[in-house]
């Protein structure tokens, strides 16, 4: 599909007349308004105080606590709590985070039922700071969110069941050189960093490729001193790396060597919660597919942490692009989801 045939936001927007959720497409579009919001930036706080005049509407007792997650609750019962994130990265599209913090407060709005609770973890984007700093922990977690891949798109099915989130490390690497003059430095005696970062770049790749179902990515590359006719002296890189199991992980981050590497265990779904989504699914009379999710979710890192946690994909259209402004799922898609966290989550809370 070219780039201009693409389905947009906007001819989606404007069908909402026929999709009964307008209030989330509403609200989508309230916190795009705000445009990209980076972990505990300026906007990230805007939209956690549209998010808590939302709960607070809804009835929803609200909490901040000391990580700065917003958690809506109705007291009593069993702990189930829905939610997602409100950042996102550079140059983000729509529903990352954000359609998983809407669609379960209509969910929760709808049952009403004491135990259940809206969570809005801080900066996921960048490492999960919030999900990891959050200390009160909930009796289960199941958070809905865009698929971020063509799977679903591929199967021709609007949603999916998650069985397990794939491990990652993070890091940096340094390459030090010597900087020195573009024009007079002869090819032979260069310690160039910057060379150094590209053999690294590549060796990444083929790190990764060499590992099934891994994938690795350089992201930034900061460049020092930084002029046109200097040769770099320093080169300072990101990488991610993810992996679909512990071993294959360990190999791949051997390979990698980082710098302070920050690690995130692969974390299997609950099976209680997913037969609980499997069976929503089925009595919408869609057969459950299942599937792993090759991107991290705050759902891994309270699964890592002990809590039962599941996750619900929705369909990505547009190829399945993610990070990306061209990112979309559709109306008719999202409300199926909605129905089916609603009935996951009444079964779970009861
Ligand atoms: C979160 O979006 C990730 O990078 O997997
Ligand atoms: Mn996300
Ligand atoms: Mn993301």
């Amino acid at each position: 599909m070219t780039l201009s045939s693409r389905p947009s936001w906007n001819r989606w927007a404007c069908s909402r007349g026929r999709f009964r959720g307008v209030r989330i497409l509403d609200r989508l579009e309230q916190l795009a308004a705000l445009g990209d919001r980076i972990g505990y930036s300026p906007e990230e706080d805007a939209a956690h105080e549209l998010a808590a005049g939302w709960f607070r509407e809804a009835g929803l007792e609200v909490e901040v606590d000391a990580a700065g997650n917003l958690i809506g609750r109705i007291p009593g019962g069993r702990e189930v709590w829905t939610g997602s994130h409100l950042d996102t990265v550079p140059g983000a599209g729509r529903f990352d985070g954000t359609l998983g913090v809407l669609a379960g407060l209509e969910a929760v709005e709808r049952l009403g039922s004491p135990g259940l609770g809206v969570v809005v973890f801080r900066d996921e984007e960048r490492g999960c700071a919030g999900s990891r700093g959050c200390t009160a922990r909930p009796d289960a977690y199941v958070e809905l969110h865009i698929e971020q891949g063509p799977t679903l798109l591929r199967a021709d099915m609007p949603l999916g069941v998650v069985t397990a989130i794939v491990g990652y490390v993070r890091g940096r690497r340094t390459f030090e050189g010597t900087p020195g003059h573009a024009g007079t430095t002869p090819m032979d005696v260069r310690e160039d960093a910057l060379v150094a970062a590209a053999e690294f770049v590549l060796h990444a790749r083929e790190g990764a490729r060499g590992i099934e179902g891994a994938v690795a990515t350089v992201g930034q590359l900061t460049v020092e001193p930084g002029g046109t006719n200097v040769i770099p002296g320093r080169v300072v890189l990101s990488v991610d790396a993810r992996a679909p199991d512990a071993s294959r992980l360990d190999r791949l981050a051997d390979a990698l060597e980082l710098e302070e590497p920050v690690r995130t265990e692969p974390s299997p779904m609950s099976e209680e919660i997913r037969a609980a989504l499997r069976a929503e699914v089925e009595a919408l009379g869609l057969p459950a597919l299942e599937l792993p999710s090759g991107a991290g979710h705050d759902a891994g890192i309270l699964a890592s942490a002990g809590v039962p946690s599941g996750m619900l994909f929705v369909r990505s259209l547009n190829g399945g692009v993610s990070h990306n402004p061209a990112e979309l799922s559709s109306p008719e898609d999202i409300a199926l989801a909605v129905d089916v966290l609603t009935g996951a989550l009444g079964r779970l809370v009861s």
